[in-house]
């Protein structure tokens, strides 16, 4: 039997939509627009293509964006100067620096800089704390880990005292991802490259979470029947068949696992819309409580 696919990009359409209509009343009746502003260094393709598509996502739902382009060699004082003038700027809700950052920068005193009612990215470290510790409320939570909760959310499909098995251990997916499948309930595994016997571990999985980075490392028969696969791999892999010479593959392998799993998400078009949507929401948000107001 195949497996239902939890279709991301439907699903971020919808959110979408529904941050559309919240963005028109807090304009109608509160005269507010909410503002994000990328701050994009050096220029890498990756992280050129990933900014340029979050600014059009506000665009559709009424978001201002306003974007800040830095060369790679710029220095971590000036970069810490253009998040100061973010902080203090009215307009600017949110506040996204996207990362990898150039190996001179130290992330860590960027991330610290921005301001906690705009670190809409959720990667401030009192908001990835907060996030880690029980009873207590994030600000933000990072985007991508959010998304999949969305959809796991939006499929029906429960946490609460399933094995959740996440596949990676990063400050932006794995860890935070952990942190909200164990508030909710699920019980948790966490699995590394010092994993032993790692299909063993991710057949127990009634939820999987795959962040690796990885094409296609997760074969179909290291599925548990029914469970729900969510892959945030984008792995781009060599397809002469392919006009553009490369096609996108995920840390799953989606034709083998489908025929085990109960519900998967597909690469492209499952967690990606999600990531973006979530940053939209998260500006909203910042927005609606009244960041940079003076009133948050
Ligand atoms: N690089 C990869 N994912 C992300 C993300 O969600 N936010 C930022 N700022 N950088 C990223």
């Amino acid at each position: 039997m195949s497996a239902t696919l939890i279709d991301g990009k439907a699903i971020a359409a919808t959110i979408r939509g529904e941050i559309r209509d919240a963005v028109e009343t807090l304009q109608r009746e509160q005269g507010r627009v909410p503002g994000l502003a990328t701050v994009l260094v050096g220029q890498r393709k990756d992280s050129e293509t990933y900014v340029r598509m979050k600014k059009r996502a506000c665009e559709e739902v009424g978001i201002v964006s306003f974007g800040h382009e830095l060369p790679a060699d710029v220095s971590q004082e000036a970069l810490l100067g253009v998040v100061e003038e973010l902080n203090a700027n009215p307009s600017v809700h949110g506040i996204l620096v996207q990362l990898p950052l150039p190996d001179h920068i130290d992330d860590e005193a960027v991330l610290a800089a921005i301001s906690l009612e705009k670190d809409v990215d959720g990667f401030h470290p009192l908001n990835i704390g907060r996030l880690s510790m029980k009873r207590r409320e994030p600000l933000f939570v990072p985007c991508t880990p959010k998304g999949c909760i969305e959809l796991l959310d939006r499929s029906g499909i429960e946490i609460g005292g399933r094995n959740a098995v996440v596949l990676g251990r990063s400050n932006i997916v794995g860890l935070p991802v952990a942190m909200l499948l164990l508030h909710r309930n699920a019980t948790l595994t966490v699995c590394h490259s010092r994993t032993a016997d790692l299909p063993a571990m991710v057949r127990q999985a009634d939820i999987l979470v795959a962040a690796v980075g990885r094409p296609e490392m997760v074969r179909g028969d290291w599925i548990k029947p029914g469970a729900a696969v969510i892959d945030v791999g984008v792995n781009a892999v060599d397809d002469a068949d392919d006009p553009r010479g490369y096609r996108l593959v995920g840390d799953v392998a989606f034709a083998e696992a489908r025929q085990v799993a109960g519900h998967i998400t597909p690469v492209p078009g499952g967690v990606g819309p999600m990531t973006i949507a979530m940053l939209l929401k998260n500006t909203l948000d910042a927005c609606a409580r009244g960041a940079g107001n003076g009133d948050s």
